[in-house]
């Protein structure tokens, strides 16, 4: 935890760091809960960036990632993490599974329970689908994130780059632009942030707020430039053109021009804003390049790589129980 961090979010006295079986999602979690994951995901950047990368506390467990849609960064770092662990790690996409002659979502679940994982990792593009496969199994299960709902481990990446680079995430302005309506990174992110003590700011086309938004405790914007006004992080979203029925912006081109993150509009934000963005990016519509590369404002990159961390911590602390560590059998 940093030092900054107000007292109400350290752990109190004689409560467990973490008494959750499965991570489906940031609601109901305390924020000594969170706290605990990112102290815990900071061990593992220094093994990540050392030559020899192993360390192998979870060999002999089985991980399987079932993905029901698609993903770059989440699932090769939740298949890096748990081989990093030692886990044997096997991969079931929906594409080249029997999913795509009919079988239904509970015997897919049923199947895989079978083998008798220690831990799965799921992402399904309807709402709600991760945490109904969770009660179904026996294991723990990760959500990699489940239609609009929530993307927990993306949300802990971002705080965990946030801790690092802003040195803090309490009193931190956040502005999150974008298709705030489709996203469940914006969702759990928003959850997050307000946990820790962050003024989180969303602003979008009305068309891509969702109605009473501010009942999560956000304030809600339509017009980005006074969004950006004192903003310390700068979190774009992309849009979801593939979760759109019908058409929620007049064109790529005017939502640029309303909505796009440009060099000169960045201007208005703190100086030195940190610049995210949870990828994959739309370059030149949510955000122009020149502003995606700056090595010294983006950190794009570097939430990929705090991923891998955050991935390695939740694999580690969710499969404790069945490994009998002390203080969580
Ligand atoms: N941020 C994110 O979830 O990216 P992928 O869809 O590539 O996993």
């Amino acid at each position: 935890m940093p030092a900054d961090a107000p007292s109400e979010f350290a752990l109190p006295d004689g409560v467990h760091p973490f008494p959750h079986k499965h991570l489906t999602g940031i609601a109901g979690l305390q924020p000594w809960e969170i706290g605990f994951l990112l102290n815990e995901a900071e061990q593992w950047i220094a093994l990540n960036r050392a030559t020899a990368k192993h360390d192998d506390r979870l060999a002999g467990l089985t991980q399987i990632n079932a993905f029901f849609e698609n993903s770059t960064r989440t699932l090769l770092s939740f298949e890096i993490a748990g081989k990093r662990l030692g886990m044997d790690v096997i991969n079931m996409h929906a594409a080249q599974s029997s999913v795509k002659k009919g079988e239904t979502l509970l015997d897919t679940t049923a199947t895989l329970n079978a083998m008798k994982p220690d831990v799965i990792v799921i992402r399904h593009d309807a709402s709600g689908a991760v945490g109904l496969i969770a009660d179904k199994v026996d294991c723990p299960v990760l959500n990699a994130g489940d239609g609009r709902h929530e993307h927990p481990t993306q949300a802990l990446l971002d705080a965990l780059t946030i801790r690092r680079r802003v040195g803090r995430i309490n009193g931190t302005v956040v502005t999150i632009c974008g298709d705030v309506l489709h996203s469940r990174v914006a969702r759990s992110n928003i959850l997050l942030l307000g946990t820790l003590g962050a003024e989180v700011r969303v602003v979008a086309p009305p068309t891509l707020l969702p109605p009473a938004v501010e009942r999560m405790g956000v304030k809600a914007y339509t017009d980005f430039d006074a969004a950006l006004e004192g903003a310390e992080v700068v979190m774009m979203l992309r849009l979801q053109l593939e979760r759109m029925d019908g058409a929620f912006v007049p064109s790529p081109r005017e939502y640029h021009h309303f909505y796009g993150l440009t060099r000169e509009r960045l201007a208005l934000a703190a100086k030195d804003a940190l610049v995210m963005h949870p990828g994959p990016m739309n370059r030149g519509i949510e955000i122009t390049s020149d502003v995606a590369d700056d090595i010294q404002q983006s950190a794009i990159t570097e939430q990929v790589e705090m991923g891998v961390a955050v991935r390695m911590a939740c694999l580690d602390v969710l499969t404790r129980s069945r490994r009998g560590v002390e203080g969580w059998a």
